[in-house]
């Protein structure tokens, strides 16, 4: 099985990670080599850790090995299977998809790590819609036992089952869900995210203790906002704007706080601040 990953960030460095662990042989691509020396790094910095905890059953450097590095998206023609986790933009999602389409070999599959975005429209833009699904990936993969697997209009049922028995080989569990905004995952979670960002913005609490309130009330393993800045704070409002547009209800509005912390540079965790400092 040869793997690819588009986007060597956070999800794609992750993704890229769990399938080599797995035995694939991985090609991930990037646009500059510098993202993907970043991306390597932050790989072999997990694979030290699993192996450390004995999570892991090979040696860091076999897993290592058996990912490939390229810029060029040419290489990609014998993949058997590529997810795309680059940016959450629909354009820049499609005009990817248009590339891969004519490059990957025709019974290829493609798949979109989307948090929000239409998976049918990014189907379409590919040219072969019944090969592409959604396969949304969880943060940080490595940990997160979730696959969300969302079928577009026109997915076929070979598509759909080639994908979940592949989830099940990379040890995770795949469940199901039908192509609309947010699907079910960031339909549910991002709109608890973007009220904690209003509640700071409407001085309600402060960051700690916003945090603090969901983690020992409600058990969560991390609070709103430290798992907004986890998750980056572009990608969050990128997921809102879906979802508002998406649904067309008011209730999905982005926090203005969202908006200006974006504007301002402020990522959260990937640009070192967001409501805390790394
Ligand atoms: N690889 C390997 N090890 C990792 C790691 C990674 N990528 N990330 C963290 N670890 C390690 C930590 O270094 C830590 O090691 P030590 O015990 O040696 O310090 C260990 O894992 C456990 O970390 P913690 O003790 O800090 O925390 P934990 O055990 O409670 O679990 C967690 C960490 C699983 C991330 C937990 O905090 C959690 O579940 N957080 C919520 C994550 C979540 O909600 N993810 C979904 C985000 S939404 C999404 O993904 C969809 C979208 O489209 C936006
Ligand atoms: P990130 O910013 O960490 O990484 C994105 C990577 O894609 C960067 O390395 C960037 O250089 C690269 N990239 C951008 N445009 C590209 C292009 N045209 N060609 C090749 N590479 C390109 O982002 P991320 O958090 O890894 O998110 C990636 C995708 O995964 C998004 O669609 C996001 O919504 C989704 N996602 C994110 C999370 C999360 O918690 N962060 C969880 C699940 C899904």
């Amino acid at each position: 099985m040869k793997f690819g990953v588009i986007g060597a960030g956070q999800m794609g460095g992750g993704i890229a990670q769990v399938a080599a662990q797995s035995g694939f042989d991985v090609l991930v691509q990037d646009m500059k080599q510098e993202f993907l020396d970043r991306g390597r790094a932050v790989i072999q910095k997990s694979l030290a850790k699993l192996h450390e905890k004995g999570r892991l059953p090979d040696v860091p450097e076999a897993v290592l090995a058996r990912i490939q590095f390229t810029t060029n998206l040419t290489d990609f023609a014998d993949c058997d299977l590529v997810v795309e986790a680059i940016v959450e933009n629909e354009r820049v999602k499609a005009d990817l998809f248009r590339q891969l389409g004519q490059i990957v070999k025709p019974e290829g599959v493609l798949a979109s790590n989307t948090s929000s975005i239409p998976i049918t429209a990014l189907a379409s833009a590919s040219g072969r819609p019944d090969r592409f699904i959604g396969m949304h990936f969880m943060n940080p993969v490595p940990l997160m036992q979730l696959v969300e697997v969302i079928r577009g209009y026109s997915t076929s049922d070979a598509t759909a089952q080639y994908v979940t028995e592949t989830a099940h080989k990379m040890g995770k569990t795949p469940l199901a869900c039908n192509d609309f905004p947010g699907f079910v995952s960031n339909r549910i979670l991002m709109p608890m995210l973007n009220e904690a960002i209003q509640c700071v913005m409407e001085g309600v609490a402060e960051p700690e203790a916003i945090d603090g309130i969901m983690k020992l009330g409600m058990n969560h393993p991390m609070g709103p906002l430290t798992l907004a800045d986890f998750i980056g704070l572009d990608t969050c409002l990128a997921i809102m704007e879906v979802l508002h547009q998406g649904l067309g209800d008011d209730k999905y509005r982005p926090s203005p706080l969202l908006r200006k912390m974006v504007q301002a540079g402020l990522l959260g965790r990937k640009s070192g601040q967001g409501f805390y400092s790394y």
